[in-house]
């Protein structure tokens, strides 16, 4: 596949790897047919899901991403060093906000490539890189980073040493067994960074996932306007309520989208019914100590070289080589 190329318009190099909307169908269908309804979370993030989750980063509740930049600011010139002269692939950008704060002290990098299915919001914050940082290559990959990375696609990857980036506890959405597999995947990219939240009281954790505006629960119930506008379904979002809570047992957030009575939804010419009080689940996410994320780094062959956390040890960073 060749990649688009920088136009005036659109400053930034695009590799487009989005699956096109027939696969969305297929896997919504097959989630909402399962005896626990479930939806990826990536399906969550089209251009307003994007933006619904930056606004949740501004909020007092989520203290993810407040903590994960501090912890990056107070320690990025031990992270700079770690990235030396490598291309900084970063997966699941978002915004490419944490990035800026490595750039900033890590001159060297020239290439940084963010990877991300939600692919205007990737495009603009790959610009805005660009845009800030003189000398600096921005490249956007839309793609699933669950799925290999298609390397031999992408030029700017070919033979130069690489440094994975994987920030703001996307990695708790996956379970521990695909941590495995994940990590595994791309192992690919040699060192990673990534960033893990830590286990802690139920009485911080559900309101950083349910805050009192409502801007979490908004996120949630964007996947269902998504799928209303790209399927043709017709979920009344008056009818679904969205939850958050924490199983301790578990060690997770469990975020879903409960029906409010018996109801039948349509998705073109597909029916499904929903129990009052029956769930979708949207995400899962996963909170570790610090022994435990080690745990399953070392199952998927790497070794944890350094960790930073913060002061009050709410949200940690892994600096993972290969064994
Ligand atoms: C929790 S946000 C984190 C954003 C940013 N890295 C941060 O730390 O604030 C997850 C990001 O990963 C992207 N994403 C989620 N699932 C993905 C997938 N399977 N493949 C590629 N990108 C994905 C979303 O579009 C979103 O930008």
């Amino acid at each position: 596949m060749l990649p688009t190329s920088p136009t005036k318009s659109s400053p930034v190099k695009l590799y487009d790897f989005h699956p096109p909307v027939a696969d969305f169908r297929s896997a919504v269908l097959r989630g909402l047919r399962q005896p626990q309804k479930v939806l990826s979370p990536q399906f969550l993030y089209d251009k307003r899901g994007s933006e619904l989750f930056d606004a949740i980063c501004q909020l007092p509740e989520y203290y993810l991403t407040r903590t994960e930049m501090q912890i990056l600011r107070n320690n990025a010139g031990a992270i700079a060093t770690a990235l030396n002269h490598r291309v900084l692939v970063e997966l699941g950008s978002g915004s490419s906000q944490k990035i800026r704060i490595l750039l900033g002290a890590a001159s060297q990098v020239t290439t940084y490539v963010g990877v991300d299915i939600s692919r205007q919001h990737l495009q603009e914050a790959c610009a805005a890189l660009m845009a800030d940082f003189e000398g600096l290559e921005a490249i956007a990959v839309c793609a699933d980073y669950t799925q290999p990375l298609p390397i031999a696609a992408i030029s700017e990857l070919h033979n130069r040493p690489t440094i994975g980036f994987f920030p703001g506890s996307s990695i708790g959405n996956l379970e521990p067994a695909e941590v495995i597999a994940f990590l595994k995947t791309v192992a690919v990219l040699g060192d990673l960074i990534v960033g893990v939240d830590l286990k802690k009281s139920a009485a911080i954790l559900e309101p950083a996932y349910d805050d009192a505006q409502g801007v979490s629960a908004a996120f949630a119930l964007n996947v269902l306007v998504r799928i209303n506008r790209e399927l043709g379904a017709n979920f009344d979002l008056s009818q679904f309520e969205y939850r958050a809570c924490y199983n301790e047992t578990a060690g997770r957030i469990e975020m879903a989208i409960a029906s409010l009575c018996d109801q039948t939804v349509r998705l073109g010419d597909v029916e499904i019914s929903f129990k009052a009080g029956e769930t979708l689940r949207t995400e899962h996410s996963y909170k570790y100590t610090v022994e435990e994320f080690q745990l399953l780094a070392m199952e998927a062959g790497f070794q944890p070289v350094q960790v930073w956390m913060d002061d009050q040890q709410l949200f940690s960073l892994h600096h993972l080589k290969q064994m």
